[in-house]
């Protein structure tokens, strides 16, 4: 497929679209860069062709993601981000469909990229376009210069408030488009590892703009975390290869949420897992929830799959990968494609077979051994299956409209990274179990005052 290097400008309606077919084509000539800011609608996806099948999918999600639906509805009515230009930097699937067009409904304008060159539902992206009128850039397999084209796109609107998954967008708010950061009202931060990095630059007082850590709001990293990675990493590695996990030696790279998660349900599968970790309290707790728990250095030689989710570099390095026996599967559900040392692992290659099965590029060691790698060592759940499951990220994807909300209520917050307010995640909580059927009991008065008091004893 041959991915023009080119936001193609849409003008008004989506319905003038095929008429100015000529017209596009030429601007399909202009780079991003040298695009006009401040478009209504512009995109760069690669094939608004697919958008039918990109709609059906957003449309069967959102079944599936009730809370979001219903912030949707109240959104239309009161609009509470009239008139604010948003700019995302999300996966492109069409989950993150359905937040953006709860966005849009509360009248912000909205312009998304991809947090990942490689997890881009292209179908969906169409249809954010096509059907939802929302400004899009994003292909799936794009370069690293595209990708960063796309997010300099977003940036080139001057949105007044960002969403950010790995927090590239900030990083080049903070560099390229540092002159814009004052305006910048709040970002929100999806994940783990871009979390890890805004507190970094908050400790270095590098930090411009207001954060709030989405991710680390209990109703986001308790739910999407464990149970979103834990079912999307295994969904990820069984489409890629088939393989039954079951019997199977598996190996979790790191007991945070996420690695928890994986363990368990690899567990369930039958797997006979082996949790390497290096905190020590991490490793004692995956020891007492019943998991071997060994040095990668010695569950290298054992393991027939690893799965880092540790957020570091080079958790599986050439040491490890010289003890691997033959056949080994590797994948990553971190957020970046560094956990896994794919320079060290070519290097020792004496011939890289791409795609032996698709998303599957086979490393042929030069003893004989060989060892897979999927979807090139990135997020494995979204590079070879859809990512986590709607009915986690209707939790997640409420969290950030609530947060949203909330920002635009406040104005600029002060320069720090933020804790979500403790009532937007009582409030998604309460939402999703109503959600799911699901009545619990209240405290009496009598019960609360008791909880509150100190004098009672024995
Ligand atoms: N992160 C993990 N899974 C996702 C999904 N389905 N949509 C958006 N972001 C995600």
């Amino acid at each position: 497929m041959v991915h023009l290097p080119a936001i193609v400008s849409n003008f008004s309606t989506f319905a003038q679209e095929l008429g100015e077919l000529a017209v596009r084509n030429l601007q399909r000539k202009a780079s991003v860069a040298a695009r006009p800011t401040g478009t209504k609608a512009s995109y760069d996806v690669a094939d608004l062709g697919l958008a039918a099948r990109g709609k059906q999918r957003i449309l069967w999600v959102d079944q599936q993601m009730p809370v979001l639906a219903r912030l949707r509805e109240q959104f239309e009515k009161e609009k509470p981000l009239k008139g604010l230009v948003m700019g995302a930097c999300l996966h492109v699937t069409s989950e993150t469909a359905n937040l953006m067009r709860t966005l849009k409904a509360g009248g912000a304008d909205v312009a998304c990229c991809a947090s990942n060159p490689l997890s881009t539902q292209d179908e969906v992206a169409a249809s954010m376009v096509k059907d939802f009128g929302i400004s899009v850039y994003a292909i799936r397999g794009e370069d690293r210069d595209t990708y960063y084209r796309h997010l300099a796109a977003v940036l080139q609107r001057k949105p007044r408030m960002t969403m950010d998954d790995g927090a590239d967008l900030v990083s080049l708010l903070h560099t390229d488009f540092s002159a814009q950061a004052d305006d910048v009202l709040a970002s929100m931060e999806e994940t783990t590892t871009g979390v890890t990095r805004l507190r970094a630059m908050q400790d270095d007082g590098a930090l411009k703009i207001p954060v709030v850590a989405v991710n680390d709001a209990m109703t986001k990293h308790l739910f999407d975390n464990r149970y979103g990675t834990g079912q999307s990493t295994l969904d990820g590695i069984i489409r890629a290869t088939g393989v039954l996990l079951a019997g199977t030696v598996t190996v979790v790279a790191g007991y945070g949420w996420c690695g928890r998660g994986v363990a368990s349900r690899a567990r369930g599968l039958g797997a006979n897992v082996i949790v390497a970790e290096v905190d020590p309290i991490r490793a004692l707790e995956a020891a007492m929830d019943g998991f071997r728990v060994a040095r990668m250095s010695d569950a290298a030689k054992v393991g027939d799959v690893f799965i880092t989710v540790t957020g570091d570099k080079h958790v599986l390095a050439g040491s490890h990968f010289a003890l691997m026996k033959d056949g080994t599967l590797l994948a990553n559900s971190g957020h970046f494609d560094i956990e896994i040392d794919i320079p060290a692992l070519t290097k020792m290659a004496r011939k890289v077979e791409l795609d032996v099965t698709p998303n599957v590029d086979c490393y042929h060691m030069p003893d004989g051994r060989r060892l897979y790698l999927l979807g090139k060592g990135r997020l494995v759940n979204l590079a070879c299956a859809t990512g986590h499951p709607a009915q986690v990220m209707d939790m997640s994807f409420a969290t950030q409209a609530l947060v949203a909300r909330w920002v635009a209520n406040q104005g600029r917050l002060p320069v720090q990274v933020h804790n979500v307010p403790s009532d937007v995640e009582s409030m998604v909580a309460s939402l999703k179990l109503k959600a799911m059927g699901i009545k619990i009991d209240t405290l009496s008065p009598d019960q609360k005052h008791y909880l509150s008091s100190w004098s009672a004893g024995t």
